[in-house]
């Protein structure tokens, strides 16, 4: 079976299930074995640190933990990567059609036998929840758009071609306002689904429906801009100018910068820093463009504090 569905078909259709949820899981079926390798292979994420991620499938629900006793920002950069892990089981399953519901430990996670938890997450066949389909490219309703262009919610690259080829690193086409628009909602736009009866599906899963653990931001030309998904009652896809910045005196050789930062000091806005990066990731390798990731050390945090940006966790150049 060779799973085609694409990038961003996968992000627009990106489901959870269970009780409170949108979708229903169907506890007639069973998962293949086929099915739960494409589901491990996607956790093979591009890594930062070479600390030990866990993931023990044969738990039931599958566990997903960090080496314990890391420190400093080593221990953020390693919290980034096991959200990378728990988005990957997240988009994995959309693509497969199949459901996922995270299950948490704690907003810090806890120590499990010699691991450090980071969540537990079900997967489990559903019921088909758009309309008899598991997945959509419809846009939430109703959609004011904004001052980006709308992103395309079908793609081209199939997720798992996308998740073979995704590195810290790429060479690539230069990026556009076109392509912006794109990466941007990846890492937290708006989707069709509802939570809880509102209209505020994300690419994204967060803890309990919060909406504010964690921002992103872009460089762009000379400007500090700001994402936003939601104003007024309703889904936008717009950015704010904050300030004027230069971007050569910030990250110097690049045209765009896309910065993810924590708004509480917490692992889950390290987990969900992951989450938007693993998005971007996959996104800027399904438009095949030129980019970087990185980790930010206390140097470059540092020079990021006067723009007001006091705690950013990690940055893509994209060029
Ligand atoms: C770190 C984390 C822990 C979560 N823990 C639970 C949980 O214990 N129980 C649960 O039903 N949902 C849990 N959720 C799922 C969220 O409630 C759900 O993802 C969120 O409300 C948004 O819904 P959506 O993912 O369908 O968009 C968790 C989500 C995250 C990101």
């Amino acid at each position: 079976m060779v799973v085609q569905t694409t990038v961003e078909l996968t992000l627009n259709s990106r489901c959870s299930s269970g009780r409170g949820h949108w979708g229903v899981f169907d506890e007639s079926k069973q998962l293949d074995s086929h099915q739960i390798d494409l589901v491990k292979k996607a956790t093979q994420i591009p890594r930062f640190t070479n600390r030990r991620l866990f993931l023990d499938f044969s738990s039931d629900p599958i566990l997903i933990a960090v080496e314990p006793g890391v420190t400093g920002i080593e221990e953020d950069w390693l919290h980034v990567e096991s959200g990378m892990q728990q988005q990957a089981i997240y988009l994995a399953c959309a693509a497969l059609g199949i459901g996922t519901c995270i299950h948490n430990v704690g907003i810090d996670g806890a120590l499990i036998d010699d691991m450090h938890a980071t969540a537990r997450m079900v997967i489990k066949p559903i019921h088909p929840p758009y309309s008899g389909s598991y997945w959509t490219s419809s846009r939430p309703r109703p959609w004011l758009g904004g001052n980006l262009s709308d992103p395309d919610l079908r793609g081209k690259m199939p997720f798992f071609e996308a998740i073979e080829r995704a590195s810290t690193v790429s060479e690539g086409i230069k990026s556009g306002l076109r392509e912006i628009s794109q990466l941007l909602w990846a890492a937290r736009g708006r989707t069709p689904h509802e939570y809880r009866g509102r209209k505020w599906g994300m690419t994204i899963p967060t803890w309990a429906g919060g909406q504010n653990y964690t921002s992103v931001h872009l460089l762009s030309g000379n400007g500090l801009y700001e994402y936003i998904n939601w104003r007024g009652n309703a889904p936008v896809h717009r950015i704010e100018r904050l300030r004027n910045v230069d971007i050569q005196s910030i990250s110097p050789g690049c045209t765009n910068c896309i910065i993810l930062s924590t708004n509480e000091r917490t692992k889950r806005a390290l987990w969900e820093i992951g989450y938007m990066l693993e998005n971007i990731i996959l996104q800027a390798t399904a438009l095949g463009v030129k980019y970087e990731v990185k980790m930010l050390g206390h140097e470059e945090k540092r020079r990021l504090i006067p723009l007001g940006l006091s705690s950013a966790v990690t940055a893509v150049r994209l060029f």
